[in-house]
């Protein structure tokens, strides 16, 4: 039977295909979700920020297998502790790359959504703790 893994690595491979697309709906999708989140970004040069974001999301996925935070992890969550990011902004976080993927991979349900939520949430974790 395909895994929780097996099931995350095919999605990603059918939304990386679609890279800009992908950042860019995330973004308009997250600015989209609250005037707090929009003003954050007010000033951010958005297209170096799709670039961070796509390494970034490498760094979770590698923390997911490894559970060991490389310097680029421990660099990025103190950038947004210096930002005093909120928990309940990096739920909003998750929640709008779910609703990115929905939109973006023909092959989405219960299982694709649950396999991302699995894969990021150490990460997730580990930037909650110290925010
Ligand atoms: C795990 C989730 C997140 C990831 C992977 C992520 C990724 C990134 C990356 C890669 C950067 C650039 C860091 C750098 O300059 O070196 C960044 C900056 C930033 N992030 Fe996040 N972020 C996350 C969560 C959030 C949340 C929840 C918010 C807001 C509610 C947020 C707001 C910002 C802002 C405002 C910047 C600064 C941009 C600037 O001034 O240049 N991030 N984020």
């Amino acid at each position: 039977m395909i895994n929780s893994q097996e099931i995350f690595n095919n999605s990603w491979d059918r939304i990386d295909a679609h890279q800009d697309a992908f950042l860019t709906l995330f973004y308009q999708n997250f600015l989209d979700s609250s005037d707090e989140i929009k003003e954050l970004f007010e000033n951010v040069e958005m297209q170096n920020q799709k670039k961070m974001l796509r390494m970034s999301l490498l760094y979770l996925i590698s923390y997911a297998s490894s559970q060991l935070p490389t310097s680029s992890l421990k660099k990025l969550t103190q950038v947004h502790k210096k930002l005093n990011i909120r928990k309940d902004q990096y739920d909003l976080w998750m929640d709008t790359l779910i609703k990115t993927i929905q939109s973006l991979d023909p092959k989405f349900n219960n299982k694709v959504e649950q396999a991302w939520r699995f894969t990021f949430k150490s990460g997730l974790d580990f930037m909650k703790e110290s925010s």
